[in-house]
């Protein structure tokens, strides 16, 4: 049986960025006290740092999420890291999910030996974390509510699946949002609604995780399909978070990581490329197609003349490697039904 952790605190509304000073005071105990700002690189020319209480001694990175969260990124910013005597207090994630991830993984690594690679998997943390904050900056991913930190290393794209991962504070500020570009916003929003389709739509769920997931896919269809409300998007993606965190995911997910390792795509967008084709398993990609068509969103074809057969098999063989969700989507025997010459098919049209 799962014995679920979830966020311990969180603060919601307009402006509740402001309250970071208060909170952090509490952890600057004495003058050697500091606190990591892990700061997704977008922010470099769009100024958020000056909304930030970042004192002289604190440390500042702005993270590189060209490409999704690597293992060796990771070690990287944990050497910087450790060139400094003493540990940071507070580790403090915002951004994108990449970004929360990333300062989630750092936060245990600080305090546990060796490489991100050798946490990829559950349950393998052994040591306390440092304490860690995390402020969301597009809404959708759930990465703030769950205790993933996703990230590929040299052959898997598998997450440090600990409650050690799950933040001890979360502050979602709608205002953080508007910046977005309008495609990774659809992009990254979807990836909610994807959560809940499947969630809802598996055989791994329980009352908890369909009542969480039913309210957040109602809320995504009201939002999107009817008045676009920031801070009402922003409760659905941690509800859609809790909900995927504590069931799993179906057909669409491992179809994306697949897309994502051998394409190298980012999370959202493989999940539309892989979820457009997916109407004959969820009768919700027709909601899908109606709200990308309202936000003039195109997605582009990604399997051109350029894309080889054997990058294709390695697209299916990655996806077929996830068994759980592919048991949850289809049952027990999932192998005879969700074929490699099916998976195939449709990664073609993709
Ligand atoms: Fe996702």
């Amino acid at each position: 049986m799962k014995n679920s952790k979830l966020v311990q605190y969180y603060i919601i509304g307009s402006g509740s960025i402001n309250e970071l000073e208060l909170l952090l005071s509490f952890k600057r105990e004495n003058s050697n006290s500091y606190v990591v700002f892990l700061i997704d690189h977008f922010f470099k020319s769009i100024s958020l740092t000056n909304k930030l209480p970042i004192l002289e001694n604190d440390t500042v990175i702005f993270v590189d999420t060209t490409n999704e969260p690597h293992s060796e990124y990771i070690d990287g910013i944990i050497e910087t890291l450790k060139i400094k005597a003493i540990r940071p207090s507070v580790i403090i994630g915002i951004g994108g999910g990449s970004t929360l991830d990333i300062a989630k993984a750092i936060s245990i690594l600080l305090t546990n030996p060796g490489s991100a690679e050798d946490y990829q998997g559950w349950d393998l943390v052994k040591n306390a974390p440092i304490y860690k904050i995390g402020i969301p900056t597009i809404a959708g991913t759930g990465a703030e509510f769950t205790r993933t930190a996703v990230m590929t290393s040299k052959t898997k794209k598998l997450g440090i699946n600990s409650d050690h991962s799950v933040y001890d504070q979360v502050i979602l500020d709608p205002d953080l949002l508007t910046t977005v570009p309008n495609e990774q916003f659809i992009y990254t929003a979807m990836d909610c609604y994807v959560h809940n389709v499947e969630s809802l739509r598996g055989s791994q769920n329980d009352e908890m995780t369909i009542a969480f997931a039913e309210k957040s896919l109602n809320m995504m269809e009201e939002i999107f399909l009817g008045e676009m409300n920031l801070e009402k998007l922003q409760v659905a993606s941690a509800m859609g978070g809790i909900a995927i965190a504590n069931s799993n995911v179906g057909i669409c997910h491992p179809l994306s990581y697949g897309l994502s390792l051998v394409l190298n795509l980012h999370h959202g967008f493989s999940i539309c490329i892989a979820f457009n084709q997916l109407a004959e398993y969820y009768p919700e990609v027709s909601k899908f197609k109606e709200i990308l068509e309202k936000y003039n969103v195109r997605l582009p074809k990604i399997i051109t003349p350029e894309i080889s057969l054997e990058q294709i098999n390695r697209i299916a063989d990655a996806t077929l490697k996830n068994e759980r969700p592919l048991e949850n989507a289809f049952g027990k025997n999932w192998r005879s039904i969700f074929t490699k010459e099916k998976v195939i098919e449709l990664i073609k049209k993709m």
